[in-house]
């Protein structure tokens, strides 16, 4: 089931969401109809509480395109990334690697707003499946962005509090032009 996605600023987007002790029917529902959601946005990610609810919870896929990214290590072994595609992971804890890139991103809680962000180059994430196991990636490229991204929105921090200074000094106007767009829809 496709869900309605949450759009800026409603607070859900603002919240720290709650880890996820154990996986149910429910928690498994809503992964699958976040994978549709996703889809149907033509996303590569997408939160938990981008569909209203605070968990730790969150779905990627960048199957679309294999040479986005230069490796993929699962367990410290190299993978093939379209093979792990999509990811559904809970309950995550990255570690950023200190070179950065920057990049542009948009964000489904903010239909056509598109912006530069700077990020850690490479990342190394340890997470839960629903099936239980814990799986560390390490990767670079688009993954590493899409799971720096995804995971801020799980502590409740969204693509534009990563804006440069000269970027936030335009955006202020162009979200409020965004928001009465929104609304009209
Ligand atoms: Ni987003």
């Amino acid at each position: 089931m496709v869900l309605p996605i949450v759009r800026y600023p409603e607070a859900v987007l603002r919240a720290k969401c709650r880890p996820i002790t154990e996986v149910s029917e429910e928690t498994r529902q809503l992964a699958d109809n976040m994978l549709e959601t996703m889809r149907a946005a033509n996303g590569v990610g997408l939160a938990a509480p981008q569909v209203g609810v605070d968990q730790q919870l969150a779905v990627i896929d960048v199957s679309h395109n294999p040479e986005c990214i230069s490796y993929l290590r699962v367990n410290g072994e190299p993978a093939d990334m379209v093979q792990h595609m999509p990811v559904v992971f809970l309950n995550p804890r990255l570690e950023l690697g200190k070179a950065k890139e920057t990049d542009e991103e948009g964000c489904l809680s903010f239909p056509s707003l598109r912006g530069d962000i700077r990020r850690s180059a490479d990342i190394k994430v340890t997470f839960q499946t629903l099936e239980g196991q814990t799986i560390t990636m390490e990767t670079d490229g688009l993954l590493a962005r899409a799971f720096q991204h995804e995971i801020d929105h799980l502590n409740g921090i969204l693509f534009i509090d990563r804006m440069s200074a000269a970027a936030k000094v335009s955006l202020k106007r162009k979200l409020k032009r965004l928001m009465e767009e929104w609304e009209e829809e």
